[in-house]
């Protein structure tokens, strides 16, 4: 995980994903001069984008407090409940994989959400009585890897809804001359450049590469990270010059070897590499696809020419 000090703490220092920025300042302002609580958000993309750090910036430039939780962490309603409870008037609640909210929890979040109360079951049976309690007013802030995953329910009850995309390389560019400013390593335009091009479009990566490239620097004694150090260390941590990973690359071999360049099934081919399903599609496939190397198509997942062309081999299909 990215250290504390390497994240922006406000909007302006928070570079790329400009849509996303500009709706959020507006949305801001609007609120802060009606004194009122920012709409919910559900900011939904793949992982390493800055959901947790956009959720942390909105806080900060609401001046209010954040308490971060994910879905998985709360089982049973009353547990959210009371997280709901302590909240302080307009405080941000941020759930980190919200999709995984339990079914019970998630009724809970409801009239938690549209009305800022909460129905309160006593005692049981003939004699059981519901009591609504008041809640502060709140702006929740969900995050997923993927919005289509979220109950309808539960969708419709967001005011924003924010898709965080992939950064350029440029962009990456800033963030790493950032970090290593933040981190006290020297490093040149062409040895961020080489980094950004392979950090997968992602600042989480290009930070963890960044600190991987200097321990290499480090170690031989070199005190600048220029584009021969930056290659060679990359090249050592095989990230290949698309920025693919191992289980990118056995992504790709495995639908090419095992399965002729493809249709496959997702739930297959995740059976084929020993990976979890959904891991392949939140985590891996956006950036495949992103990038032209894969494809889906309604029988599954087949391979590109362009992905061939990557692994030097030839599509044996346009032969
Ligand atoms: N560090 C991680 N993500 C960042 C971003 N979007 N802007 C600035 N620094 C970052």
């Amino acid at each position: 995980y990215v250290e504390k000090g390497l994240r922006p703490k406000s909007l302006r220092e928070y570079i790329g994903q400009e849509k996303v920025k500009q709706n959020l300042k507006v949305f801001i302002e609007a609120a802060k001069k009606r004194k009122e609580n920012l709409d919910h958000v559900l900011l939904y993309g793949p992982p390493g984008l800055g959901k947790t750090t956009l959720a942390n910036i909105v806080a900060e430039e609401m001046g209010v407090s954040i308490k971060i939780t994910s879905g998985p962490a709360i089982e049973k309603p009353g547990e959210l409940a009371a997280i709901l409870n302590n909240l302080s008037e307009n405080d941000v609640l941020f759930i980190d994989e919200i999709h995984r909210l339990n079914r019970q929890v998630e009724e809970v979040l409801y009239p938690a959400m549209e009305d800022f109360a909460i129905d309160i079951v006593i005692g049981k049976g003939q004699g059981a009585r519901s009591i609504r309690l008041d809640l502060p007013k709140f702006t929740l802030i969900g995050a997923t890897t993927r919005a289509g995953m979220l109950s309808a329910p539960l969708r419709d009850r967001f005011g924003v809804v924010s898709r965080l995309e992939f950064y350029n390389v440029s962009e990456l560019m800033q963030i790493i001359i950032r970090s290593a400013k933040v981190l006290g390593i020297e490093i040149d335009e062409e040895g961020a450049f080489e980094l950004a091009r392979r950090s997968r479009g992602t600042p989480r990566i290009a930070n963890r590469l960044l600190r991987r490239v200097r321990d290499f620097a480090e170690v031989e004694r070199k005190n600048n990270i220029d584009y021969n150090m930056a290659k060679d260390a990359l090249d050592k941590l095989d990230v290949d010059s698309a920025g693919l990973d191992d289980t990118d690359r056995n992504i790709i071999t495995t639908i090419i070897e095992k399965f002729g360049g493809g249709p496959v099934g997702v739930d297959t081919l995740a059976a084929a590499i020993g990976e979890d399903s959904g891991t392949i599609e939140e985590v891996y496939e956006p950036y495949l696809i992103k990038n032209g190397f894969i494809n889906r198509t309604g029988r599954g997942r087949v391979v590109t020419d362009l992905c061939y062309d990557h692994f030097g081999l030839v599509n044996p299909a346009a032969q």
